[in-house]
């Protein structure tokens, strides 16, 4: 009797097993892409447009035929990204903002500028981090307060500008940029900076909910290591690194789709899982000890370039 039961659970979990693995595979590698064809000829609004995944998307909404409003505070790669998105064959609207240190005039022009174009697509990109991973405690304060501005208040802000809108009109997507060190596992030396990325993906998770049944797909992003400025690694010859360009197409593959907390690149997906799995006190001393190697490396690499 017992043998039976045991085996009957095996089954059950064998199978389970199973068919995650199934739906794994159907996902990355066989599921359609999403159809933007709906969407082509309205207007997206990327945050964080000047460089890194922001860039790669509003380049990638483009060549879907959507009309994109690019907005971050360096005019001249705004207006590099706003060429490429011209010469898709749509038109791009260039608005140098800035998220840390904007006032309230400044807010409500943008507000009026972005909510005038009725977007269907809001990409919540915008993001800081430290430089490399620093305890809370020697963090600055003005540093923790800017990543809570830029992280968290801009993406709030901006989703409750657009989304209304949206709801009306019964279509819509909007990304949060989270991350898997803060959404998925601890972000241990990088605390305030994991916790404005927690802050994204419970916010994404819970908008999805809301917004669903008025058919406005909300999905929170939460990638590991993607290749940009801010994470400072390549993704050529490290499987663990993707570029932002195969990360912005990934994500836009699978807008509107089954998962509501998703990650565009296949091997994330496994490293989250399998990262996640492990007890929380292994996983804190686990990234604690990876983190505070990069920052001995970052800060070595930065004293020896000083000393040139
Ligand atoms: N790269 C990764 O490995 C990784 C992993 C997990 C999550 N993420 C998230 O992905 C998002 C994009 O990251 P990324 O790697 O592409 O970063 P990035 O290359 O550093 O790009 C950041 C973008 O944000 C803009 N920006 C920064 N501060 C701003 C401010 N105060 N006001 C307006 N715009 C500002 C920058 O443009 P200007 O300097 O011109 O303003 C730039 O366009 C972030 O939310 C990040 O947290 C990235």
């Amino acid at each position: 009797m017992a043998i039976s039961v045991l085996a009957a659970v095996g089954a059950v979990v064998l199978a389970a097993a199973a068919a995650r693995a199934a739906l794994f595979l159907y996902d990355y590698f066989l599921a359609p892409p999403a159809s933007w064809t709906p969407y082509a000829g309205t207007w997206a609004v990327v945050t964080g447009a000047s460089a890194g995944i922001g860039a790669a998307f509003a380049r990638r909404l483009a060549a879907r035929g959507l009309h994109v409003v690019l907005l971050a505070r360096r005019e001249d790669k705004l207006a590099a990204v706003a060429a490429d998105v011209r010469a898709a064959g749509v038109d791009a609207r260039v608005i140098p903002f800035d998220f840390a240190s904007s006032d309230a005039g400044a807010w409500a022009e943008l507000t009026a500028t972005l909510t005038a174009l009725s977007p269907t697509v809001l990409v919540n990109n915008v993001g800081v981090n430290v430089g490399e991973p620093t305890d809370f405690l020697d963090t600055p304060a003005e540093t923790v307060t800017r990543m809570l501005d830029v992280n968290v208040r801009s993406m709030v802000a901006v989703t409750r500008a657009l989304l209304p809108a949206m709801v009306a009109a019964r279509r819509g997507v909007v990304y949060c940029l989270s991350s898997g060190g803060g959404a998925t596992v601890p972000a241990c030396m990088l605390a305030a900076y994991g916790g404005t990325k927690a802050y994204a993906d419970a916010f994404a998770v819970g908008l999805a909910g809301e917004v669903a049944p008025a058919g406005v797909a909300v999905h929170s992003l939460v990638p590991f290591m993607v290749e940009s400025a801010m994470s400072k690694v390549r993704a050529r010859g490290n499987v663990m690194v993707c570029t932002a360009d195969a990360f912005a197409e990934g994500a836009l593959r699978r807008a509107g789709g089954r998962e509501v907390r998703l990650n565009p690149y296949w091997v994330h997906a496994l490293m989250g899982a399998a990262l996640g799995a492990a007890p929380l006190g292994v996983q804190i001393r686990y990234i604690t000890n990876l983190h505070a190697g990069i920052r001995k490396r970052a800060l070595k690499k930065r004293a020896a370039a000083a000393a040139k």
